[in-house]
């Protein structure tokens, strides 16, 4: 029998987390022969709810769940880690400005980046999913000094899948038909969705489409805005396929993206594409032996330069902003 992996889950008593951690036990988040130890993180208030969700999952009887531990201290919750979901983050409230923003989350990443740095195990796989994620990612990279950059990432599996759903709906095909779409840039409203590179069924994907006017005034904003009308419908923040992209992306890091395919991440840039070194951006990648790697030698059209450039620039401003505030 093997040992069991041990992953980190940080606001466990959320939304996200609750339709997390069932998922992670019933082996798809690592693949169904590999028996996983939980430890969750929460704040002290949330302890007793957690406890709840881990009740459940005894209850459920999965047989890779090797243990529930809960903490509510960052350093007992990382030591030993092999993967982390950071999803416990500080909400946006009503009149908070962005910088208060940044300052809310920097006062939990990075206290979670020097965890990490002083207990993770060796091969710790870190996966940023609470907002603002690409930002969050960098902090907590920034603050774990002994852990190769290319560990920490940030989640943009999501509008990835959101994506690929409205493509396959436009065209009338099935999402399993479509290869090499792309989310470029932030996990915000000015992320880019690409789909001059994608294929559907072996085809161009933007000569199947053949629709400029529904990709720039249809496409796009559907999937940067989805978010929020997710909000707007269910009165309450995306929650199951939030979760359901963070097994996708871990699953897709560790297992490898399939032949003839890639995947979207947000990674750490060594200046592909034009986007500034050490930014956390989301790129199109490959996975291979539990490493990524950003595809190389796209060419990149005037449309996507002027999207992916504006993008980029939001995170380089999110950077300066947390560097200002000594957060970084
Ligand atoms: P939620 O509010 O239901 O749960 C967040 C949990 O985090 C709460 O239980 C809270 O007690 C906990 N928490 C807060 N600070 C913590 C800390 N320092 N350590 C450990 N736990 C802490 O929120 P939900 O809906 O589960 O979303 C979580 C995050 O994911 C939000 O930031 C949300 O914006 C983000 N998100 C990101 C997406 C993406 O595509 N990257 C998609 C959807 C949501």
């Amino acid at each position: 029998t093997r040992t069991p992996v041990n992953v980190t889950v940080t606001g466990a008593a959320g939304q996200i987390g609750y339709a997390l951690l069932f998922r992670i036990a019933s082996g798809q988040l690592l693949g169904a022969d590999v028996p996983v130890r939980l430890r969750l993180l929460e704040i002290p208030q949330a302890v007793k709810a957690a406890e709840g969700t881990a009740m459940e999952l005894d209850d459920c009887a999965f047989p890779l769940l090797a243990g529930v531990d809960i903490f509510d201290d960052a350093t007992k919750a990382f030591d030993g880690a092999n993967v982390a979901l950071l999803v416990g983050a500080r909400p946006r409230t009503k009149g908070m400005e962005r910088g208060d923003l940044l300052e809310a989350n920097g006062g939990i990443f990075k206290p979670q980046g020097e965890a990490i740095n002083a207990g993770a195990a060796d091969d710790i796989k870190v996966l940023v999913v609470g907002n603002p994620a690409n930002t969050n990612s960098l902090i907590a990279q920034q603050h774990a000094p002994d852990v190769p950059a290319e560990r920490f990432t940030a989640m943009t599996r999501l509008d990835h899948n959101r994506a690929l759903a409205q493509l396959a709906k436009k065209t009338g095909v099935s999402v399993a038909d479509i290869k090499k779409l792309t989310i470029w840039g932030n996990h915000s409203a000015t992320q880019y969705p690409d789909i001059f590179h994608a294929e559907i069924a072996g085809k161009n994907a933007a000569e199947v489409v053949n629709d400029q006017q529904w990709l720039a005034d249809d496409f796009i904003p559907t999937v940067a805005k989805r978010g929020a009308a997710i909000i707007e419908a269910r009165g309450a923040s995306s929650a199951a396929s939030a979760a359901s992209a963070a097994i996708d992306h871990v699953h897709t890091w560790v297992n490898g993206t399939a032949e003839g395919d890639w995947t979207s991440m947000a990674v750490v840039s060594d200046g592909s594409y034009g986007v500034p070194e050490g930014l956390i951006s989301s790129f199109p990648v490959t996975t291979k032996d539990g490493k990524w790697e950003i595809v190389q030698g796209l060419e990149v059209n005037e449309f996507s330069r002027t999207r992916i450039d504006a993008s980029v620039a939001e995170l380089s401003e999110e950077r300066d902003a947390v560097r200002k505030l000594g957060l970084i």
